[in-house]
């Protein structure tokens, strides 16, 4: 079959689509977008009389927005309530400027300056940070893709507070989303698990951290029996890629370690998903895995002094050649047997092998991410991610608190023994499959079965991937856990 090639600078170029850089003062040539304080109009000294009273009536009417059109030049001024930078206000300044974007783009504009009279650079960031995630389009597989690209191409920062590095900081955040969409954008017919563990190569070489790629040979090798298992029904091999970002300078002993679901597609095995219906977002069953690459770009190009690791095992979920069946059982690579009652639930046999090989590390913590169970979605919807683990509590505290920074929210489900008594079989160690009711925690105490170290499950099916945009969460794969798990490193252990 031919497929469209990427190269590494195409993934590299949807992600850099927009460059946030600070200024030394607001631009006058370009569009600007001002925040200030909606009791502080006396900071708008670019205003005369007549803009001013203007502006104090568009405020008394609760205007969120206010537009000046000067010369072909639109200035948007966005009059804020003092409130510290509290996350539902980061949030809505992330979503004002997707809207924002969009304006901008309708215009032709190519360039904006922020310019942020409120003395807090966080405001200004999370605007810029929203506009640029909202810039992302995936434009691969058009012919005329030119011609579909957004205008908007630079973000400028007038912020006093707001420094060059702040800015590269941002940008690289930003950037490292945008690569974890467009890997999740990619369908199987070009991201098989090898291109897969492909791309992680080049973000290695790119980002500064290496790529190690086991491929099926050496799987076999090291009996990684749920990997092998959930691959039997494909004609593509499967992959294990180790990434590892280790600076001189690591303030932590023992690494942080990653792991991320790379299911590339996921049909069900031979337990098949119907179709239309369940099958047809299933393209998104690396997110896990595409959160992890992420979030090691993010951590190696702003340099963070922490040890981090990442494992991702990829695979397709075929029903085809020897296809595991239902009822066959398989042995894990520390030789767990379990009796795999439903072929489509292959994340945690895949996982289980990943979460073995991270006891060698004897890590600090273990974050697995995986678009895991219907179950999830289910409990708590698309809003937000289910989280499950065996970390202490503060650990625990201090995710959920990035989660909600960065609005990447989290519900935290309980890991009571009951739950796991259900994955008993009858003839083996484990079995894949649960009871009927609260699936996502089921499925985290099978993974837990694996782990000897503090773990922490984040179940991202639900936000991982949309068919409609929402703000700067553009249409298709979300990038959800990238931003979370560097706001999580960052604050935590630098
Ligand atoms: N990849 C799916 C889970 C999923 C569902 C991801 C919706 C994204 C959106 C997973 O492999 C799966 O099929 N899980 C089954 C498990 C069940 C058979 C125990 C499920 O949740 O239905
Ligand atoms: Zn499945
Ligand atoms: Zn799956």
């Amino acid at each position: 079959m031919q497929v469209a090639l990427i190269t590494f600078e195409q993934l590299i170029d949807q992600a850099r689509m927009t460059q946030i850089k600070s200024a030394k003062s607001t631009l006058l040539n370009a569009s600007g977008i001002t925040i200030f304080y909606n009791d502080e109009l006396s900071k708008l000294t670019d205003l005369d009389k007549q803009q001013l009273s203007f502006f104090k009536k568009e405020i008394e009417q609760e205007k969120d927005v206010i537009t000046l059109q000067e010369l072909g030049l639109y200035n948007y001024y966005l009059p804020l309530k003092k409130e510290s930078a509290n996350p539902e206000a980061l949030e809505k300044l992330r979503m004002k400027g997707a809207s924002l974007l969009a304006s901008l783009n309708s215009s032709k504009s190519s360039e904006v300056c922020i310019t942020n009279l409120t003395g807090e650079k966080e405001l200004s960031l999370a605007l810029a940070e929203g506009m640029a995630l909202a810039n992302y389009q995936f434009l691969k597989y058009f012919k005329d893709k030119k011609k579909r690209q957004n205008s908007l191409t630079t973000i400028h920062i007038a912020d006093k507070y707001v420094t060059a590095k702040d800015a590269e900081a941002l940008q690289h955040v930003v950037e490292a989303t945008l690569v974890a969409r467009t890997l999740i954008n990619e369908p199987v017919s070009y991201l098989s698990a090898v291109q897969f563990s492909k791309e992680m190569q080049k973000v290695g070489k790119e980002s500064g951290f290496s790529v190690k790629v086991l491929g099926k040979k050496e799987i076999e090798a090291k009996k990684m029996g749920g990997l092998l298992a959930v691959n039997a029904g494909s004609i593509d091999p499967p992959t294990f890629t180790i990434m590892e970002y280790k600076p001189e300078k690591a303030r932590n002993k023992k690494p942080i370690v990653l792991v991320g679901k790379g299911v590339v597609f996921d049909t069900g095995g031979l337990s098949l998903k119907p179709t239309p219906n369940s099958m047809d977002e299933m393209k998104c069953d690396m997110s896990g895995g595409a959160a992890v690459v992420g979030a090691m770009m993010a951590v190696a190009k702003n340099q963070l002094p922490v040890h981090v690791i990442g494992l991702v095992p990829a695979t397709d979920n075929r029903p085809g050649m020897n296809a595991v069946c239902p009822q066959d059982v398989i042995t894990i690579s520390d030789g767990t047997t379990v009796e795999v009652l439903n072929t489509d639930a292959e994340g945690r046999l895949i996982l289980a092998d990943a979460l073995v090989w991270a006891q060698q590390y004897k890590p600090e913590v273990c974050i697995d991410l995986a678009t895991l169970t219907g179950a999830a979605v289910r409990a708590i919807g698309t809003y937000a991610s289910a989280v499950m683990g065996t970390a202490e509590r503060n650990v625990m505290d201090q995710l959920a608190e990035s989660g909600m920074h960065v609005w990447e929210r989290t519900v935290q489900f309980p890991l009571w023994k009951d739950y796991g008594d259900e994955m008993k079989s009858d003839i083996a160690d484990l079995k894949n499959l649960g009871g009927a009711y609260a699936g996502q925690i089921s499925a985290a105490k099978f993974l837990e079965h694996f782990t000897d170290y503090p773990w922490i499950h984040i179940d991202i099916a639900g936000p991982a991937y949309s068919n409609g945009a929402s703000g700067y969460r553009t249409k298709g794969g979300s990038g959800v856990g990238v931003r979370m798990l560097y706001d999580f490193i960052h604050k935590n252990y630098c």
